[in-house]
């Protein structure tokens, strides 16, 4: 079996979805059920043997000792982790106690359990970290997208957090030989993406005849991947990947925000028009910039696809065609997450506009 931890997040959740659609292969959940954790979006395995949940903490190492010893894993995928930048800004704390501090307990745990295994076990396990592009800083108009040799230079607190992790994964690599694997990933965007994220955020605003809070001009540049194609790239390090490289994971699909929010505005406008037959564009809302916006990311995805054959099935165009589908195919999954804590931060981050 595997364990994955921040399972009950956006990319976590599709990631054991599509596993356990494709294999038998039991998987050990372990999330520590923030804000950002929803376990509606696993409702379909209720039931399925296959799925084990565990709620706690990757920095809780008497329970990671345990779920170790216990069920024995072969594998570790990491995605839990504080993952919005904005949230960041306004409070590091977590960050740096989830994704620095849990992190490396959680490495302990793992350093501990991997030591006391038979050789053969030993060299088939993995621990693979699950990271972003935002390690990488920020691109100028004409610079090349970033490659494996980039130098890090993180730019706000959640991306220095990631960063910081990146490093402790790799030294317990070159000091104790633990076999990891590190996946640097471009933009996600999909179905059970928390609405404070661009993408969802804009549909949901929309549909509700809120403002589009688009930052700044708009002219920020992301390269954004359709979330199962992230969660096939991770299938195939884990397959194939070298014990301690590091893989950069992208779409090849840059675009400045205010596209991707027009591209969303003309697709509900085709699927779900406004009542009113003006178009969704119209409530494209300009507001303050955020602090130390990083200005431009690109992801050269060329070494995975070299070196492990992968590369992304979907194009921008179906990816985000699907996803303003799903997103209008499942209100129920919205309402559920707009409550309690995630309306607090609405209020923060857009005052009583949002
Ligand atoms: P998310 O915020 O949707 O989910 C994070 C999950 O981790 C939640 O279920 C949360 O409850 C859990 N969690 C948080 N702290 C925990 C802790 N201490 N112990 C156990 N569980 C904890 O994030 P996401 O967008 O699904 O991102 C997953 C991973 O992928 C993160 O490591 C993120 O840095 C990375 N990543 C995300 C993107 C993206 O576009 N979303 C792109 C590249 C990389
Ligand atoms: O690049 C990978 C990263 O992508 C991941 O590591 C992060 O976990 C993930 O959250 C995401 O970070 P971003 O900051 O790029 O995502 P976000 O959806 O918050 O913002 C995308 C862009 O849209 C960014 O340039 C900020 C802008 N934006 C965002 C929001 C929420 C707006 O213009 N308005 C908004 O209301």
């Amino acid at each position: 079996m595997i364990l994955v931890t921040g399972a009950a997040g956006f990319i976590g959740a599709n990631f054991v979805l599509d596993w356990l659609a494709q294999s038998d292969e039991p998987v050990v959940n372990l999330d520590k059920l923030t804000y950002a954790g929803n376990l509606q979006s696993l409702a379909s395995l209720q039931g399925d043997p296959r799925h084990h949940f565990v709620h706690g903490d990757i920095g809780d190492r008497a329970l990671v000792d345990r779920l170790l010893a216990e069920h024995q894993p072969r594998a570790i995928v990491n995605f839990a982790a504080e993952s919005h930048v904005d949230r960041s800004i306004h409070g590091p704390e977590d960050f740096i106690q989830t994704n620095v501090v849990g992190t490396f307990h959680l490495l302990e745990s793992v350093r501990a359990y991997w030591s006391g295994l038979d050789e053969t076990a030993k060299a088939a396990f993995r621990f693979l970290h699950v990271s972003t592009d935002e390690v990488y800083g920020t691109l100028g108009a004409t610079d090349p997208a970033f490659t494996e040799n980039n130098p890090y230079e993180p730019n706000s607190p959640y991306s220095a957090s990631k960063a910081a992790s990146d490093h402790l994964v790799r030294a317990y690599h070159h000091t104790y030989g633990l076999p990891v694997l590190t996946t640097n990933c471009s933009n996600n965007y999909g179905p059970f993406h928390f609405p404070e994220k661009l993408i969802p955020l804009m549909i949901v605003n929309a549909l509700a005849g809120k403002p589009l809070p688009v930052y700044g001009d708009g002219m920020q540049i992301r390269d954004w991947l359709f979330v199962k194609d992230h969660c096939s790239a991770i299938r195939r390090v884990l397959e194939a990947g070298q014990p301690g490289e590091t893989y950069n994971v992208g779409g090849w699909n840059e675009k400045p925000n205010i596209e991707i929010v027009r591209t969303v505005c003309a697709l509900l406008d085709e699927m779900s028009p406004r009542a009113d037959g003006k178009g969704y564009a119209e409530q494209v809302t300009y507001v303050k910039d955020r602090p130390g916006h990083d200005r431009r990311y690109a992801i050269d995805a060329t070494k995975i696809h070299r070196e492990l054959g992968w590369k992304p099935a979907e194009t921008f165009e179906t990816g985000i065609r699907k996803t303003v589908r799903w997103y209008l195919d499942n209100q129920a999954w919205v309402q559920q997450v707009q409550s309690g804590e995630y309306r607090q931060w609405i209020d923060r981050q857009y005052g009583a506009k949002g």
